[in-house]
Parts: structure tokens; C-alpha cells; sequence
């Protein structure tokens, strides 16, 4: 018999610290492996990697406490599996805009992942010109006696979004949040001139492959 899984904030050992921080670190294991296979299912049909690199993080015990004390929440672990959603975190990036789409449509349609929230940046940019694909989504951890659904945020991102997106985060950690308004203004800039490489990246890109296609349709 198969057995319903439970949301992580009803799991009997919530209680111990140990147990949720392991929990949280199969799912990144788990959202991780389904990344790869994807990866390489578009290499063996396409010889054509649409990643360039995943990186995933748990979020620091110091952070998950700021985070809650911010949203004035107290620091409980059961606060902490209800209202943060990154504790798990992964972060995929890749060539061109459209393999964004493309892998987070492939991840959402997977039967066993609910998709629980999506913040699309790259259509609707932040004030600070940020720009990236957010998903809250929980995977099913399967224990000896129980399944838990768990919460993991994956951003996913190009290679220049990344690049704009790390430097923004250290000038903003140096400045506190506080940057000087012409760095800001500066970031917003470079962020415009991201976007516009990326448009163009991708339309070149799409101008060699219908050549390539072309060529191969004349043999
Ligand atoms: P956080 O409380 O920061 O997690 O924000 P949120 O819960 O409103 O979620 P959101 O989807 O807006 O942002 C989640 C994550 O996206 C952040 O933790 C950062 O990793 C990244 N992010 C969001 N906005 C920016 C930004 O302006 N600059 C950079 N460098 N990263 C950002
Ligand atoms: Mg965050």
C-alpha cells in the first residue's frame, strides 16, 4: 500500500533540528538527480547541454533566524518549515533564456513535484533590475515509515543574469542594502545591457541552427 505524503510541518519529528536539516538535504539530492537526468536525456536526444552549472546550498542556521525575526515571525523549527521557503536552495544556469522556460517546464510537468509558487523576473524584472525564474516547489521524500513533501526554491537563470545577479549581491552585502544611488543606477544599466546581450545571444544562436539544419537537410 502506498502511503500519503506529508507536508514537512506535520512530520512527528519536526521537533529535532538534526532530522529536518537532513530531510531538507535529500531533497536538494533528489531535485538535484532530476536536474542531471534532464541534462543528460538533452545531451543523448540533442547533443545539446541546455545547463551550465547547478549549484545547491542549505541555508545557513544564522540566516534561517534572521529571516523569521525580519518577518517578525518567532524562531521555532516549525516557523522555519512553514514560512521559509529556500531553505533548500538550487540554482541552474544556462545558455539562453528560452533553456529557462524549457527546464522549468520540463521539472513542473514531473508528476511526483508540486509546483507551490512561480516568480517569473525575467518577464516582470525587479526594481534593482534582477532578473531570474524562481519556483517554490516540493518533491516527496520517501522515509522507512513516511513520505514528506519538501519545500525547495529553484532559481533558474542565464549565464549573464548570474553574472550581474553575484555582483549586484556582493556590492549590496558591502553596502548593507544601502548602495550609493549611482552604483544603483549603474547596476540598472548593466542589467538593460544583459538583457539586450541575451536577446541577442539567443537570436544568433537560432540563426546557427537553422543554418546547421539547413546543411543537413541537403544530404
Ligand atoms: P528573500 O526573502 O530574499 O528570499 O525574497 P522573497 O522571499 O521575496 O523571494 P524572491 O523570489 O523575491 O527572492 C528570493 C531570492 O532571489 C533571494 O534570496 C536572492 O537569492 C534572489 N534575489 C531576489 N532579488 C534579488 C536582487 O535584487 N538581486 C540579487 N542579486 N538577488 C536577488
Ligand atoms: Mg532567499
Amino acid at each position: 500500500m502506498s502511503m500519503k505524503a506529508l507536508p514537512l510541518r506535520y512530520f512527528k519529528e519536526i521537533n529535532n533540528w538534526d532530522t529536518v536539516i537532513f530531510i531538507y538535504n535529500a531533497a536538494l539530492k533528489e531535485i538535484g538527480t532530476k536536474i542531471d537526468i534532464l541534462n543528460d536525456e538533452f545531451q543523448h536526444r540533442h547533443r545539446y547541454n541546455p545547463i551550465e552549472h547547478v549549484k545547491s546550498r542549505l541555508k545557513k542556521p544564522e540566516s534561517i533566524v534572521k529571516k523569521l525575526k525580519d518577518h517578525g515571525y518567532d524562531t521555532t523549527i516549525e516557523n522555519m518549515v512553514r514560512y521559509v521557503n529556500d531553505i533548500a536552495g538550487i540554482r541552474i544556469t544556462c545558455s539562453f533564456t528560452s533553456d529557462i522556460y524549457r527546464i522549468a517546464e520540463m521539472l513542473a510537468s514531473q508528476s511526483d513535484l508540486k509546483v507551490i509558487s512561480v516568480k517569473d523576473y525575467i518577464q516582470n524584472p525587479k526594481e534593482s533590475g534582477y532578473r531570474s525564474y524562481h519556483m517554490i516547489v516540493t518533491v516527496p521524500i520517501f522515509l522507512s515509515d513516511s513520505v514528506i513533501d519538501t519545500k525547495v526554491e529553484i532559481q533558474i537563470r542565464t549565464v549573464a543574469q548570474d553574472f550581474w545577479a553575484t555582483l549586484e549581491h556582493k556590492i549590496n552585502y558591502k553596502f548593507e542594502g544601502n548602495a550609493p544611488e549611482y552604483i544603483k543606477k549603474e547596476l540598472q544599466e548593466c542589467a538593460e545591457m544583459v538583457w539586450h546581450l541575451d536577446g541577442r545571444m539567443l537570436r544568433l544562436n537560432e540563426a546557427i541552427s537553422e543554418i546547421v539544419e539547413s546543411e543537413s537537410e541537403d544530404v
